[in-house]
């Protein structure tokens, strides 16, 4: 590209073909959104990524200067920023994984579905560009709410024809970060060893942790249970309110970002055994949509794995999942259609 490429060789002095052009290996992926505030420290930590050949930052506001901050980070990936609508499609020519966090977050009192009017219209302009310029690529959707937004983009495809399921995955991801940590904090376990699966969606009481499956087999008294599902459920809300007003969780949801998005991308490499929690198109429930465990493999989600069994606590909080799951989505699609 052009003069908003940074580490292309600026003097093209670079010597030798060691580094390739572009990265002859690895896997290009694109960060839209990546001006802000999961955009940075999620551009900082994909660079990292050894598995990243070449890094593509997108947003409407600042790539020019994260650009040139990260692209001066000693690891392989090449770098390059990409500014306003008019530089999306180039942004995503050829890309294998793209990570959606572009949108505005919550404030202290809103819901994420507040959020609705205005990151509806961002990420069905960003689909559109994907569908155009690369319909194959994996989709890691961030935006809030991601109850309706993967519906939008799914819409967004299938107008476009290019819509596979198995490609377009909502991050729940943070949930799950979370669920370990208060439950590894109840158990005076490390948290690395323990894996809950959270099931459902991603706001208030879609978000469904299902403590009966917790690995390593534990049991909670009722009131852990009851203490652990709130907060989980709240965590978002937590942050939101200690932030008080600056916007909500930005260095744990890059964390949990790039956790999700290196699965994905073992995966495309063909690693076996790969499981997250994600937000997909689902036979699970009669829902379109749900969240549960999936395997990743080359082709992006390869399984869908059922929820196993679930504890009366848990029935009952499905329930309570499926019916606001069921109007985010409708909300998702209609606002398409309209
Ligand atoms: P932020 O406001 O700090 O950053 C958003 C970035 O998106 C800004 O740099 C902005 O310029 C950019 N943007 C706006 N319109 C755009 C467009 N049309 N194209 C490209 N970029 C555009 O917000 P933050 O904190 O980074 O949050 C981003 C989103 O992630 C919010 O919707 C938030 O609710 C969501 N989120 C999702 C979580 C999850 O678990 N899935 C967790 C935390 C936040």
């Amino acid at each position: 590209p052009s003069n908003h490429s940074q580490t292309d060789g600026l003097l093209g002095l670079e010597r030798g073909n060691c580094r390739a052009k572009g990265g002859s290996t690895g896997f290009k992926m694109a960060i839209l959104g990546a001006a802000g505030g999961i955009g940075q420290p999620l551009a900082m930590l994909m660079k990292m990524n050894p598995l990243v050949s070449v890094l593509h930052l997108y947003d409407v506001v600042n790539t020019p200067g994260v650009t040139a901050d990260i692209s001066h980070m000693d690891t392989g990936a090449v770098v390059r920023g990409f500014l306003g609508q008019q530089q999306l499609e180039e942004a995503l020519i050829g890309m294998d994984l793209v990570i959606i966090p572009a949108g505005v977050p919550r404030k202290p009192g809103m819901t994420r579905d507040d959020l609705f009017n205005i990151n509806a219209g961002i990420v069905k302009t960003l689909c559109e560009g994907i569908a155009k310029c690369c319909p194959k690529a994996i989709v890691n959707l961030i935006s809030n709410p991601v109850n309706s937004t993967v519906p939008i983009a799914a819409e967004v495809f299938k107008k476009a024809g290019t819509f596979d399921p198995k490609r377009l995955l909502g991050v729940t991801m943070l949930d799950v970060v979370r669920a370990n940590t208060f439950v590894a904090e109840v158990l005076g376990l490390e948290p690395r060893e323990v894996d809950v699966p959270v099931v459902g969606g991603h706001a208030g009481v879609t978000i469904l942790p299902l403590l009966s499956q917790v690995k390593p087999p534990c049991s909670f008294t009722q009131k852990e249970i009851d203490y652990l599902t709130d907060r989980i459920q709240n965590g978002g809300t937590e942050v939101v309110e200690a932030k008080a007003g600056a916007g909500s969780a930005t260095l744990s949801m890059a964390y949990a970002a790039v956790k999700f998005a290196d699965a994905c991308l073992r995966g495309l490499r063909g690693d076996a055994g790969i499981v997250e929690c994600a937000y997909v198109a689902s036979h699970v429930t009669e829902l379109p949509f749900f969240a549960s465990k999936v395997r990743l493999g080359r082709s992006g989600v390869e399984e869908i794995q059922p929820l196993g069994p679930l504890n009366e606590y848990e029935r009952v909080g499905l329930e309570k999942a499926k019916k606001e799951l069921a109007a985010s989505i409708q909300k998702g699609i209609s606002f398409f259609n309209k």
